[in-house]
């Protein structure tokens, strides 16, 4: 069974998810995986904005949507994927993914719902909800690596960590 750690987040500005991205960005590690779901300027890259700064990468952090892919140096490789529009896991492959997804550097997914199937289940899920003004974030640690991973953004942002329980 794959367990699952949770912490909630309004965040009333954009700076404001962006301090949520750095501190995902200060607890990352080589290999993890960050999904960001959420509408149309929900906030995904803004939140990526931040969590690049968290890794310390100097550059300019902008919307991958036609490009697909865009790589950032910081403390560790910056791996900042569009998949709006893609039509499945198969066009991972032509953007080299299977090098990088989940083994080198930090991989952060904006619409990973078209391509959930090459994803490993052991990551971060980030939902953004602006039904709102405020956006209602949802940071969810998935498997060890993810409960680990959210349970220091938690600690760094001073949220309650919801641990689902076993039955
Ligand atoms: N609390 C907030 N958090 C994040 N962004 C906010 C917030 N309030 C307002 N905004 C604004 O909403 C917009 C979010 O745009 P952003 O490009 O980050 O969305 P996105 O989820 O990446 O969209 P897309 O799916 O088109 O890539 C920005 O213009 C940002 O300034
Ligand atoms: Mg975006």
């Amino acid at each position: 069974m794959i367990l699952k750690s949770t912490l909630h987040f309004t965040s009333p500005s954009s700076e404001s998810t962006q301090s949520v991205g750095e501190a995902i960005g200060q607890f990352a590690t080589e290999g993890d995986v960050i999904c960001l779901y959420g509408d149309l300027g929900a906030g995904k890259t803004t939140l990526t904005q931040g969590l690049a700064r968290g890794l310390g990468c100097d550059s300019r952090v902008t919307s991958p949507t036609f490009t697909l892919v865009q790589e950032h140096a910081g403390r560790m490789r910056l791996y900042h994927l569009d998949c709006y529009r893609l039509d499945g896991p198969e066009d991972l492959e032509p953007l080299g993914a299977d090098d990088w997804l989940g083994r080198e550097g930090i991989c952060v997914i904006e619409w990973p719902e078209r391509v959930l199937a090459a994803l490993p289940s052991d990551r971060l899920d980030v939902a953004l909800d602006d039904t709102s003004p405020c956006r209602e974030i949802e940071i969810r640690g998935i498997g060890p690596r993810g409960r680990q991973l959210a349970r220091s953004v938690g600690k760094k942002l001073g949220l309650n960590l919801q641990e689902e329980i076993p039955r």
